[in-house]
């Protein structure tokens, strides 16, 4: 992992997997379809992961050895349009695939997410292996991932690595459309001093994670050797549980005023059919996994942010 092509790089884990491997002095080539209008200190080109060829001669003329392909439409953004979510979601895998094969890219990273399990996958600690039945055309799209990533690493000898990825939290980088981004709206919110309204009910219990530990885990995984890896779709990975209440009682211990107005809409069904908690005992088995910071830390880290 020398060389890396970030797709989607302007997104949520995009800015600071640039960050991270610019600090470890790494070739990175940055992608997204949207403009850049800040410095993110690598090379950026403007395309649209979809145009296979462009992507393909910039991986060539780049040297690339590593992609990381990030981009995706989240869970709440999905529901507007299905099309399109399977489009960009599964199309924009395919392309990369091909253009793996044809560059001779053996490593990708492909994050998948919580929104592949469902109300049938023991959603009180979810195991690796359940029944997986998701609801939303987001979980549909990363299950369908999932499957895809297994087939092709089998069919082509590839080595593209994944991890279901619990709800980002991360204060500069912010997501966008996710069921999830509650926890970073309720921080905001209480940081300009403004009433919140959450579109989740106050128990809606639901995995999460600091984004410097989905970062590490990331290159963790990729960093680790394979014949250490037993699961060859995607990693359950695990770090806290939370609830709008208590990110509300936490908010309230670091020092800061909140008034929240709790208001499901839409958004709690997809919740709803979420784990409250995971079990990664295989990705702490095979490569180690730890996460770094638990749910005060977090918490606090990103009300300081
Ligand atoms: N954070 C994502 C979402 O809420 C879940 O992977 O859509």
């Amino acid at each position: 992992m020398n060389r890396i092509l970030i797709t989607g790089a302007l997104g949520q884990l995009g800015v600071e997997f640039i960050k991270y491997f610019k600090n470890l002095n790494l070739f990175v080539l940055a992608t997204d379809i949207r403009e850049c209008k800040k410095d993110i200190s690598c090379e950026f080109i403007q395309c649209d992961v979809l145009e296979k060829n462009k992507i393909s001669d910039l991986v060539k003329k780049n040297k690339i050895d590593t992609i990381f392909h990030l981009v995706a439409t989240l869970s709440a953004k999905g529901e507007e349009d299905p099309f399109k979510s399977w489009k960009l979601n599964i199309d924009s895998l395919q392309t990369i695939i091909k253009i793996c094969i044809k560059n001779k890219i053996k490593n990708v990273f492909w994050p998948s997410s919580i929104a592949v399990f469902g109300t049938d996958s023991e959603l009180e600690n979810v195991p690796q292996n359940p029944v997986l039945n998701p609801s939303s055309i987001y979980g549909i799209t990363k299950l369908a991932g999932e499957k895809l990533i297994e087939y092709y690493n089998q069919k082509f000898s590839l080595d593209i690595r994944s991890l279901r990825y619990p709800g980002i939290i991360s204060m500069s980088s912010k997501p966008g459309g996710g069921t999830t981004d509650y926890v970073m709206e309720m921080i905001d919110s209480a940081k300009n001093k403004k009433k919140y309204r959450c579109f989740l009910s106050k128990k809606t219990e639901l995995p999460m994670m600091l984004i410097d530990d989905a970062i590490q885990s990331a290159y963790q995984l990729m960093s680790a050797k394979k014949s250490c890896l037993s699961v060859s779709s995607s990693y359950n990975i695990s770090s806290f549980s939370i609830t709008p209440e208590i990110l509300k009682k936490q908010i309230l211990l670091n020092g800061f005023e909140i008034d929240v107005e709790f208001r499901p809409d839409f958004r709690q069904q997809i919740a709803n059919s979420w784990p409250k908690k995971i079990s990664d005992t295989k990705a702490k088995s095979d490569w180690g996994w730890k996460a770094k910071y638990n749910m005060e830390e977090s918490i606090r880290k990103s009300l300081n942010f």
